[in-house]
């Protein structure tokens, strides 16, 4: 099935706007074009920046619940024709169509919340420490802002910056990723049909991204930036953002330890474990990457994980009953095998899988290697693959060392059913989400975002909003004369 072609949805203009050319996005399980879009040019987000400053300050000025209603009928309308938007998710991206629709429902959460948060932004009064002054704190919008958004979740990581960003009052401008910039486009066309006023929201769509995001970063006029991506991009953005000293929330990478203790419900910790790291078909930033289990159920532990593995059918995301789908690009088949021959190269013990299929399509069998040590790649690189690393640790001590050995710090798991340990590790694992006997931690009302290189503020929850609020404080005097 072919879906047409596409246009930009630029100041509230569907439309080629600049672009002199096209280009196709390919479905990673046939290899065949499925849709045409054009090639959003740096004049094309210059539109859009002008557009949304155009309109910033009325869109501002809305009622809270007039956002609100919007952001809900946009999460009604994306239930509503969930099956579709799953099968062009599932063309684009790959994963399988109950996951992408699993992504949209994951996707409309995050609207329904802030059409909550939006009619909960509240000020403060502060006692003065004089009689005729009275001090107040009111929140507005921070302004124009832009979201860089990326493949692995086409729906899911646009509506977790842009709930918050419409909900506070803010504009948006968003630049997917040109691997999957269907779903992003659909979405523009469900807040249009809900009537969100026109400039308020443009998408964009580019394969020059470094071209595209210079126009974002180099304007004053865009206050903040939302980016979710790798950290050696997000550094290149921090830097950029410096010199118009915009507000920036990043979501970068990650490299997720996984501990299990010889305490676990082992059948528990297994099952979390195959979730957790084949979700995406393991092309997340909060996949295991690392899982450490305790000696004495390590051998029993690696080969019940093998055997779930090892029955995971992999094909075309369309086709029934498949679970695992095709990964993203050949570049992405070409990691995996580069960290399973390095690790199988310097003693690592291949239990199952390892194989990359023949083409169309770029599939790698879901994988499990054991008796990993670290000196291997794939306990320091994102290995975005359906790649579980398995290592042996004996105290608890041991595995929290091991677990904090990385710039990273984004998401960790840990199975036991001590309750004293699962404070301990609360406390003691350097990372902004921690799965305590949970390997599916994300949901909309909990705050997303991780420490140390894996990036800055957070995303869902109460806190996802104070991100595109700026503070202001009013002293008022003259109150006694
Ligand atoms: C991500 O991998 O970037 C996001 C995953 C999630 O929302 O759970």
């Amino acid at each position: 099935m072919e879906l047409g072609t596409y246009q930009n949805y630029i100041g509230g203009e569907w439309t080629n706007g600049f672009a002199k050319e096209t280009f196709d996005v390919v479905n990673p399980a046939t290899e065949q074009v499925v849709a045409t879009v054009p090639n959003a040019t740096p004049e094309d987000m210059q539109a859009a920046i002008d557009k949304a400053a155009a309109v910033q300050d009325e869109w501002a000025d809305t009622l809270a619940g007039d956002r609100a209603r919007i952001l809900r009928e946009a999460a009604v309308k994306m239930r509503a024709e969930a099956d579709r938007l799953a099968r062009i998710m599932t063309m684009e991206e790959g994963k399988p169509l109950a996951e992408a629709r699993g992504e949209v429902n994951y996707a409309a959460s995050f609207l329904d919340w802030f059409a909550e948060e939006a009619t909960r932004v509240y000020g403060d009064t502060i006692p003065s420490s004089s009689p005729d002054k009275r001090l107040l704190v009111i929140k507005r919008p921070v302004g124009v802002t832009a979201a860089i958004t990326p493949w692995n979740f086409p729906a899911a990581m646009i509506t977790r910056k842009l709930g918050p960003a419409l909900a506070a009052g803010c504009t948006m401008i968003i630049k997917p990723s040109e691997l999957t910039p269907l779903s992003a486009l659909e979405l523009a066309r469900i807040l249009e049909e809900v009537g969100l006023p026109k400039g308020v929201l443009s998408v964009l769509v580019g394969t020059d991204a470094p071209a595209l995001a210079k126009v974002i970063m180099d304007d004053i006029r865009v206050r903040k930036v939302s980016f979710t991506g790798s950290t050696e991009v997000g550094k290149i953005l921090m830097r950029q953002a410096a010199d118009t000293v915009k507000r920036v929330s990043m979501e970068l990478g990650g490299h997720a330890p996984f501990l299990v203790f010889a305490d676990a419900d082992l059948e528990a910790a297994v099952a979390n474990a195959v979730s957790c790291k084949m979700r995406g078909m393991g092309e997340t930033c909060v996949s295991a990457n690392r899982i450490y289990v305790q000696r004495p159920i390590y051998e029993e532990f690696v080969q019940k994980l093998a055997e779930r593995m090892g029955s995971m059918r992999v094909g075309n995301g369309l086709e029934d009953g498949v679970i695992v789908g095709p990964l993203i690009e050949p570049a992405a088949i070409e990691k995996v095998k580069r960290h399973v021959a390095d690790a199988v190269a310097k003693g690592a013990r291949l239990v199952v899988g390892g194989e990359a299929k023949p083409a169309p399509g770029w599939f790698y069998t879901p994988t499990v290697l054991a008796d990993v040590n670290h000196s291997m790649l794939i306990t320091k690189e994102e290995t975005f693959g359906p790649v579980a690393a398995v290592l042996p640790f004996d105290t608890e001590e041991e595995a929290v060392r091991y677990a904090n050995d990385t710039p990273y710090g984004l998401a960790a798991y840990y199975f036991t059913r001590d309750v004293g340990r699962v404070f301990r590790l609360a406390e003691r694992l350097q990372y902004g989400i921690l799965g305590a006997n949970d390997g599916i931690p994300s949901t909309a009302q909990a705050p997303f975002g991780g420490v140390k290189e894996s990036g800055v503020g957070r995303e869902g929850s109460k806190y996802g909003i104070a991100e595109y609020l700026d503070i202001k404080y009013v002293s008022l005097g003259g109150i006694l004369s």
